[in-house]
């Protein structure tokens, strides 16, 4: 009996830690960067994911040419306390993405959100300081590595004001230009984005958008590129959003998909699984169209890991494999795209 009951107790054991391991990669109907060609195709990254699945990691290094950190390289992360820099985690990344020849996209590295505390109790010039010693200190130690970054992230409200921030707040409207500014002197090399949520389709936020840029470039700012983040959901993509890209790429810009996912109601039923895969194809073909979108990026590959069930209650499903990295109609749909044949 004590055996069995040993026994027993071994093998739940075991069924927890496959279980923690997640799913093993699965037959894989394609590899989305081969299709792309010319464009990279890129993923946010969930460390915990990439620390402790072996399937996320192999659908990762086989299916994507760049990866963009979720989080660990955001300010609250990388200097939690002043002066105590951990780049444990962001380093596991880029090394990652160096062992499968993938590019990384830096992310971000001035933005409202995510500062550590310390950081948001600074005034006037000594935030200045500091922002610029995090912007050089953050890209010198990854020059050559990581060769594009959204330097700033989100600075407008959806009326196309400037979005309250500490930066907004202490340093007024010139901390976008001073971000850029300190970014090409720290890596002369790298690719500086602005990168913005909800300003694909033009209207308020996205003229704002291009005013900006355009008035930025016009001051010699160095601006390489703009991202749309592209967090769309089953009303599809925005109308215009292809305009919108042509209009920033005449400006002499780069422009990139850098977020994309499609939330939908939970549980998502097959319709809405074709719905959302035709929403998907939908924002591939619109930067496939514009030379000068030269990266599409998902906010997450797998339902196991996205940041939508978290924040958006009895919403999810949102990316194109499902949580047992199984394609989804979404996935064959980008493919499909990718490969200029959707
Ligand atoms: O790591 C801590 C953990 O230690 C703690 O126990 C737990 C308790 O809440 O929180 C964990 O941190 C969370 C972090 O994700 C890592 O999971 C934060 O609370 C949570 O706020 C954070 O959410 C991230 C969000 O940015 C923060 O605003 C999402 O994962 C991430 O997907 C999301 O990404 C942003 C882009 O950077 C910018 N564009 C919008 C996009 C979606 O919001």
């Amino acid at each position: 009996m004590a055996v069995l009951v040993a026994v027993l107790v071994a093998a739940g054991a075991v069924l927890r830690v496959l279980q923690a391991r997640g799913p093993e990669a699965v037959a894989l109907p394609g590899q989305l960067q081969k299709a792309a060609e010319k464009r990279l195709v890129g993923t946010a990254v969930d460390d915990t994911a990439l620390r402790n699945e072996p399937g996320y990691r192999r659908n990762l290094a086989e299916q994507f040419s760049s990866v963009t950190p979720e989080n660990v390289m955001k300010w609250a992360v990388l200097e939690p306390v002043r002066g105590k820099r951990d780049w444990a985690a962001a380093d596991r990344l880029v090394d990652f993405a160096a062992e499968h020849d993938q590019a990384v996209r830096g992310h971000t590295l001035v933005w409202f959100s995510q500062n550590p505390p310390w950081v948001e109790a600074l005034e006037g010039d000594e935030l200045l300081q500091v922002v610029r010693e995090h912007i050089r200190t953050t890209m010198e130690r990854y020059a050559g590595r990581i060769r594009t970054w959204d330097v700033v992230n989100e600075p407008l409200e959806d009326d196309g004001t400037r979005r309250p921030s500490v930066f907004q707040r202490e340093l007024g409207d010139g901390w976008v230009e001073d971000a850029f500014r300190t970014a090409r002197v720290a890596d002369g090399e790298a690719k500086l984005y602005l990168n913005e949520i909800g300003a694909e389709a033009p209207g308020p936020k996205s003229d704002a958008l291009y005013a900006l840029v355009r008035e930025l470039l016009g001051r010699g700012v160095p601006i390489d590129g703009v991202g749309f983040q592209a967090h769309l959901n089953r009303r599809g993509v925005p109308d215009g959003f292809r305009a919108n890209l042509e209009r920033f790429a005449a400006l002499g810009v780069d422009v990139a998909i850098t977020e994309a996912d499609v939330a939908l109601k939970l549980p998502a039923d097959a319709a809405a699984l074709r719905v959302q895969a035709r929403v998907y194809r939908g924002a591939v073909k619109d930067c496939l169209a514009i030379p000068r979108c030269r990266s599409i990026t998902f906010w997450g590959f797998t339902d196991r890991h996205s940041w939508i069930p978290a924040t958006q209650p009895g919403r999810g499903a949102a990316t194109l494999l499902d949580a047992e990295l199984r394609p989804k109609p979404a996935y064959r749909a980008v493919l499909k795209a990718l490969r200029g044949r959707g």
